[in-house]
């Protein structure tokens, strides 16, 4: 009892708990009620990333594809006929589309003025005319297609069709017609320095891949027509 008596005299302090407010805790709570959300923007984000980069994928895999196959056959582009009633005729037996008329006889009138002159061998040709130069030629002369189309296009795919393709030669070097020796000729080099100003170009130079260099053969470029039917060939791919 005395024991007692002597413990009731100390004053025994209550344990309290004090909760210190710590930024962290207070940070992760915040984060673990916004978790949801943020998960989810986060999701949106990472789908839209891979969706992009898969389209930038798709989108190079497609221009691939279309390099490789843009409509070429043996290395020619397709062209259609020009109908009838836009071709004219120039020579006896030589007809061209009636955009490049005017500008072709100003050349070749520019031509003599300068000394030249210049004959003309080709002009439009019709599908069935290029369907038996092509295969006629080519069963005679014993060559595959491929080889043959370094000389000639397959029918439907020659420039010819379209009116707007001239073969030229040098009235005073018939020996040089459809020859790579028309090269050499002064005809040939005054087209070089001039046939631009009358809107012609080289349609198969040396560097092309598929047909041989023809330094005979010009193509108009003068008319949004004529633009529009040489585009594909014009265009940088
Ligand atoms: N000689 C050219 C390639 C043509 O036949 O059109
Ligand atoms: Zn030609």
């Amino acid at each position: 009892m005395e024991l007692n008596k002597d413990i009731d005299q100390f004053d025994i302090q209550i344990a309290k708990r004090t909760y210190l407010n710590n930024p962290n805790s207070t940070l992760i709570k915040k984060l673990f009620i916004f978790s949801p959300f943020l998960f989810l923007i986060l999701s949106v984000a990472a789908l839209r990333f891979i969706r992009n980069v898969e389209l930038k994928s798709l989108n190079n895999l497609k221009f691939q594809v279309e390099r490789s196959h843009d409509a070429r056959i043996l290395g020619h582009l397709p062209y259609n006929e020009t109908p009838k009633e836009k071709l004219v005729l120039i020579e006896p037996n030589i007809e061209v589309h009636i955009d490049m008329r005017d500008s072709l006889l100003k050349m070749r009138e520019e031509a003599k003025k300068d000394g030249i002159y210049l004959v003309f061998l080709s002009g439009y040709r019709s599908i069935n005319l290029q369907n038996d130069i092509f295969y006629s030629l080519k069963s005679i002369r014993n060559q595959e297609a491929a080889e043959r189309a370094r000389v000639s296009a397959p029918p439907g795919y020659s420039e010819h069709s379209t009116g707007f393709a001239i073969d030229i030669g040098d009235a005073t070097q018939r020996e040089t017609d459809f020859e790579t020796d028309f090269e050499n000729t002064d005809a040939f080099r005054w087209l070089i320095k001039n046939a631009a100003k009358f809107h012609f170009k080289l349609s198969f130079n040396k560097d092309n891949k598929y047909v041989d260099y023809e330094p005979w053969h010009w193509r108009y470029e003068g008319s949004i027509e004529a633009l529009k039917v040489f585009e594909s060939s014009n265009r940088k791919l």
